[in-house]
């Protein structure tokens, strides 16, 4: 239709730490939008926008297929997946960092340490490629969440986490080791091909979205 055509789609976390802050961002550069948290798709009331809530860690995806236009999405997200994107901007919130962690005042205390051992993580990826790169061979286990845990639970000798305040981290016996990646929210872009209206569009947006971090400064 004429209207998928030119209408934006983006997508953002449906419920996690940068949903409201995203939504700050998108009403602080003026768009207008019904009460998000009863929907998984909005449309913008004074732009030709839509928006899809939806995980975090689908948001890659979707916009690598071009399902989403654009996507407002952790860069840790994005470089686990190792998505087919663009990355439009950096926008300075969601700060975050991946760490390799370990029992605190335990054997393990340099990166050097973890070879030979266990890591749960949910960044297989990130984690292999890292420690690849040190030329260390760690077994890597993937679970999907509550990571910090796995220690305990003597799956993991350790682990490999997202650390924003590190309360996790202390609240689980754990102390950090290497920061293997610093993360923000970015906006990123499919590289597929768009209407010239969507590029339009695009521009229009990033003006704005532009004009808004300069007056936040
Ligand atoms: C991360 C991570 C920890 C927590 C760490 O999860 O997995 O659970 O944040 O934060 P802290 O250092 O401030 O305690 P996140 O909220 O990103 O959600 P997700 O794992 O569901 O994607
Ligand atoms: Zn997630
Ligand atoms: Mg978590």
């Amino acid at each position: 239709t004429a209207d998928s055509e030119t209408s934006l789609r983006i997508a953002l976390q449906k419920d996690g730490r940068l949903t409201d802050k995203t939504i700050n961002l998108l009403e602080g550069i003026g768009l207008q939008f019904d009460n998000y948290k009863r929907s998984l798709m909005l449309k913008c009331r004074n732009f030709d926008v839509e928006l899809l809530l939806i995980r975090d860690d689908d948001i890659p995806e979707y916009v690598q297929d071009g399902v989403c236009d654009l996507g407002f999405v952790g860069a840790n997200v994005t470089a686990e997946m190792g998505a087919d994107v663009t990355t439009l901007r950096g926008l300075e919130y969601g700060m975050c960092r991946l760490s390799l962690a370990a029992k605190k005042d335990g054997i393990i205390k340099t990166v050097s340490d973890f070879e030979g051992k266990t890591i749960a993580t949910s960044y297989p990826n990130l984690t292999r490629k890292y420690l690849e790169g040190k030329g260390i061979s760690s077994k890597v286990v993937t679970i999907s969440g509550a990571v910090e845990i796995a220690p305990r639970l003597e799956v993991a000798d350790a682990v490999c986490d997202l650390v924003s305040t590190g309360n996790t981290l202390r609240a689980n016996g754990l102390e950090e080791i290497e920061t293997i990646f610093e993360s923000e929210t970015e906006l990123i872009r499919t590289n597929k091909d768009l209407s010239p209206g969507k590029k339009k569009l695009i521009e229009k947006f990033l003006v704005r979205i532009d004009g808004h971090q300069q007056a936040g400064r």
